[in-house]
């Protein structure tokens, strides 16, 4: 669903990314795991559209968007909540959600939505703004969900959260992995939390993959000691 290689991405002179490859199935969760500054970040800004790809290739079922604009890319089915979750905090919560209603032409919040997030729908009237951490991250990932992705990429989902939200986020991930035929790509630094949602868990370090496993093998050992500063 997610067919990514040989992926560079720089800032100016600097190169970020050094050539990463990613394949990731229908209805497959995968994990990147990485500290801070290892890259995840400018590869998920990459893949959206917001920073240029240097050289490689972007695949969304089967159509090569490496050239596309981002709204193009919403479009082909590859969505995105950013780290920071950057949801507007003067909209309410029902138009932060309409906002990405565009790429989709829903006349209406799909009930789906919340059904996956009752918070949302009592709080519709709210401002953004006023939401708490957890909360503005589901609505990050419901704005995301109402491009009917095929491709879900969150940034850091978890960060700044309070780990009994972790829980729910997670839960909600796996729901909405049940729910529809999405594929979700995350990055993250918090292992419990991915290896209640991914199927498979990389390691990037300076911007390059060096440690693969799948959950049911998953050295858990070895990956903490390359999150660990
Ligand atoms: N706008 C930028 N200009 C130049 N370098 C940047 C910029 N943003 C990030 N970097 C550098 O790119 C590297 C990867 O950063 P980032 O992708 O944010 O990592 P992560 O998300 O894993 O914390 C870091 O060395 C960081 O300093
Ligand atoms: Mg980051």
């Amino acid at each position: 669903m997610l067919e990514v290689s040989n992926l560079h991405v720089s800032y100016g002179q600097s190169e970020v990314i050094h050539g990463v490859d990613i394949h990731a199935g229908k209805n497959e969760i995968l994990a990147i795991m990485g500290r801070n500054g290892m890259g995840k970040t400018t590869l998920f800004k990459s893949l959206i559209g917001i920073l240029p790809t240097g050289e490689g290739t972007i695949r969304v079922d089967g159509k090569d968007i490496t050239a596309a604009e981002s709204f193009q890319r919403v479009a082909s089915g590859i969505a995105y909540v950013p780290q920071g979750r950057m949801i507007f905090p003067t909209l309410s919560v029902q138009e932060n959600i309409e906002t990405g209603m565009e790429v989709s032409r829903l006349k209406r919040i799909p009930d789906d939505i919340f059904a996956l997030f009752p918070v949302l729908h009592e709080m519709r009237h709210r401002k953004g703004g006023n939401l708490s951490g957890g909360q503005q991250q589901q609505l990050a990932i419901a704005r995301a969900l109402v491009t009917n992705p095929k491709v879900l990429l969150l940034d850091e989902p978890t960060e700044g959260i309070q780990p009994s939200i972790i829980k729910d986020i997670a839960n909600i991930l796996n729901e909405i992995r049940q729910l529809r035929d999405l594929t979700i790509v995350v990055s993250e630094q918090v292992l419990s939390f991915t290896l209640a949602i991914a199927d498979r868990l990389v390691v990037i370090d300076k911007g390059n993959f060096i440690h693969e496993d799948t959950r049911e093998n998953v050295d858990t050992e070895k990956i903490s000691r390359y999150l660990s500063v």
